[in-house]
């Protein structure tokens, strides 16, 4: 082993070294339906005078270090409760990593269900924490009764769920939901990533249990190039969160630009639900195809499991055909043949569609 090797062997952190590093794939050339994003673009009017507002932004300036005017549009577009903090973040992987550093201990756990969104166990991985993994119920709901005894069981300092869920686009039920946040010990954070595609949500809640936090993105309206996410809550947990934000986490672009668009709600609301009444379309014409069963969802993406070991060619072979999706098999026992589509325009799904021979 050369010299270098022995020192990060000898340096790096074992749980570190066992890590592999969140894999993207490439998408070059290709429809991309793998990672949840809006396929739209803006209008031309509306992207000139975006372009007049970026001209003239000071970019020799470090930003506001507390983006008051972006807090202020995510109130109003989110509905936030006027008595309820915010805190920003470079996307909500960013406010995940301040939460679980503000909670971290080598005797402190994270909670979570599985599967459900990687970045929970990864970021309780960084941080040194314990992570424990709870599995849904076949059909994706929370299995209650090991949900609660595990949280008897580990004490743990912070529970996320996420809803709906990534990768499974389904609803948790609220009653059950409540149930954990009132069985908890410590923080319950609602990961909204998907709220544009439902109707439902915990913002109303805010503020009615002391343990209750929410977390929103604009990633998934039209906005994932920004990277910029929310978490609001009571000032008495927001307050000690904040501390852990680095200086100037949203920079001056993605400022302008959010409050910018944010300021144009109504073009994301109509591509919203274009994406929704095309998700309906796509999970209907995938449950007419033999041999495949699509998992219905709240969300901007489809779960589809094919017959035993077929997977990974379909993948292959939509791949082939200049289809980018997300192959889940072998990512968790309940993902078994499972590959999830993102919902792209009427033209990409039907791309998609001529495509998927299972
Ligand atoms: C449930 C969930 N939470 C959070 C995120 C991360 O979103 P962001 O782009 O804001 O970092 C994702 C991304 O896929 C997600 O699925």
């Amino acid at each position: 082993m050369g010299e270098i090797n022995k020192l990060v062997a000898r340096w790096v952190r074992p749980k570190i070294r066992q890590l592999s590093a969140y894999h993207v794939a490439d998408a070059e050339g290709l429809v991309k339906l793998d990672a949840m994003e809006n396929p739209y673009r803006w209008p031309e009017t509306l992207r000139e005078e975006w372009l007049d507002l970026l001209r003239e932004v000071e970019i020799n300036r470090y930003p506001h270090p507390q983006a008051p005017g972006v807090k202020a549009a995510l109130r109003r577009s989110m509905s936030i409760p006027e008595d309820m903090e915010l805190v920003l973040g470079n996307g909500s992987d960013e406010l995940i990593q301040m939460i679980a550093m503000t909670v971290a201990g080598p005797d402190r756990r994270v909670l979570s269900v599985e599967p459900s969104f990687v970045m929970y166990r990864m970021i309780a991985t960084f941080l040194g924490m314990e992570y424990q993994g709870v599995s849904l119920r076949p059909d994706f709901s929370l299995d209650m009764d090991t949900l609660l005894s595990e949280i008897e069981r580990t004490q743990p300092a912070l529970i996320f769920l996420a809803y709906p869920n990534n990768p499974t686009g389904n609803l948790f039920r609220q009653e059950e939901m409540v149930e954990v946040v009132e069985s908890a010990p410590g923080l319950v954070v609602i990961d909204e990533a998907y709220a544009p595609f439902t109707d439902v949500s915990f913002i109303p809640r805010l503020g009615r249990y002391d343990n209750l936090l929410v977390m929103r993105t604009v990633s998934k309206m039209g906005l994932a190039g920004l990277r910029l996410g929310l978490l609001a809550g009571p000032a008495a947990w927001l307050n000690e969160i904040e501390k852990t934000r680095l200086p100037y986490n949203i920079n001056v672009l993605t400022q302008i630009s959010a409050e910018f668009s944010l300021s144009h709600q109504s073009v994301f609301d109509s591509q919203t639900a274009a994406i929704r009444q095309a998700r309906d379309q796509l999970f209907k014409q995938l449950q007419q195809i033999p041999g495949v069963k699509p998992f219905a969802s709240q969300a901007n993406f489809i779960l589809v499991r094919l017959a035993p070991a077929r997977a990974g060619k379909i993948f292959d072979e939509l791949r082939q055909c200049g289809i980018l999706v997300k192959n889940l098999d072998g990512s968790h026992p309940l993902l078994a043949d499972c590959l999830r589509v993102t919902v792209g325009t009427p033209e990409e799904n039907a791309a998609f569609l001529a495509a998927f021979k299972p």
